[in-house]
């Protein structure tokens, strides 16, 4: 069990890819603190983990500062420590680029950017003094690859990939690293959602979308977020204690071009 003693919050945790990180921790022996927009969600991942009598639910929306420093002081007054955070919250709103309201990119960066920011600084105050940590943060290959009708998202996005990179800078020396893992098109989640809003936004059937968006990807499949989930055990292990400011790809190559 490679996290064995290590108390992790992982935030967004009550579906998609942070419940699949939540249930890998579990099983890898971590002590587990699971957040999301509700405590019922977070809940019912802690007991799909069979963590009910010893874990942690919190309700807590990252758009709100204050929530997230009540929700890390909760737990570490429950388990007296945080080693490892894991931000998968996010929110991704599909519209035109000319119907951007100043509203839209307000609601997509306090949640993706700010939000992800300040979960990132709260962790990092307590595991400052203890000398070890591990962050982790959550992009896309939107960052990189320009897509229309998402550019608030891509944009908050990549806000993340630069101040995951600051934060690993300043916090390498106190034994913290800082990495931020980059799934593909994952199966469920936010993609079922956005698949939803393309069809809808272009007129095409939702079957034929979904198909075309699966058979274009480089091994004409998507991924599945257990899968995605084994880096996040790797990079909060110890073995990889000399990795940070990586941009670990989980995109099966569809940066490739
Ligand atoms: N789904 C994909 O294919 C894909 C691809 C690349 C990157 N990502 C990123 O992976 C991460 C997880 O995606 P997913 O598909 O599992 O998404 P999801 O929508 O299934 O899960 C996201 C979770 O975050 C929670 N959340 C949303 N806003 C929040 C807030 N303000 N405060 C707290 N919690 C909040 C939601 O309630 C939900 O439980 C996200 O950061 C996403 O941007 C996803």
């Amino acid at each position: 069990m490679t996290l064995k003693n290590r108390t992790a919050l992982i935030i967004g945790g009550g579906a998609g890819l942070g419940r699949a990180i939540a249930l890998a921790y579990a099983r890898e022996g971590a002590k587990l603190a699971v957040a999301d927009l509700t405590a019922a969600t977070a809940q019912e991942t802690l007991t799909l983990a069979g963590r009910t009598a010893d874990g942690l639910a919190l309700a807590m929306n990252i758009a709100q500062p204050a929530e997230i420093r009540a929700g890390i002081r909760a737990v570490t007054e429950r388990f007296g420590s945080l080693d490892i955070m894991v931000n998968c919250a996010a929110i991704c709103l599909v519209d035109p680029l000319l119907e951007v309201t100043p509203e839209r990119w307000d609601q997509v960066f306090n949640v993706n950017a700010r939000g992800a920011f300040f979960c990132m600084t709260a962790a990092a105050k307590v595991m400052l003094p203890k000398k070890f940590g591990r962050i982790l943060t959550i992009s896309t290959p939107a960052t990189r690859l320009a897509v229309a009708n998402f550019a608030t998202y891509g944009a908050s996005k990549a806000a993340v990939d630069s101040f995951t990179r600051s934060c690993a800078a300043a916090w390498a020396p106190y034994g913290i690293t800082v990495n931020t893992i980059v799934p593909g098109r994952m199966t469920g989640g936010m993609v079922d959602a956005l698949d939803r809003d393309l069809a809808k936004l272009t007129g095409q059937d939702l079957a034929a979308l979904t198909a075309s968006r699966t058979q274009s990807l480089p091994m004409q499949r998507r991924v599945d977020p257990a899968e995605v989930a084994n880096a996040a055990v790797w990079l909060a292990s110890d073995a990889a204690a000399y990795v940070t400011a990586e941009r670990f790809n989980f995109t099966g190559g569809m940066e490739l071009g």
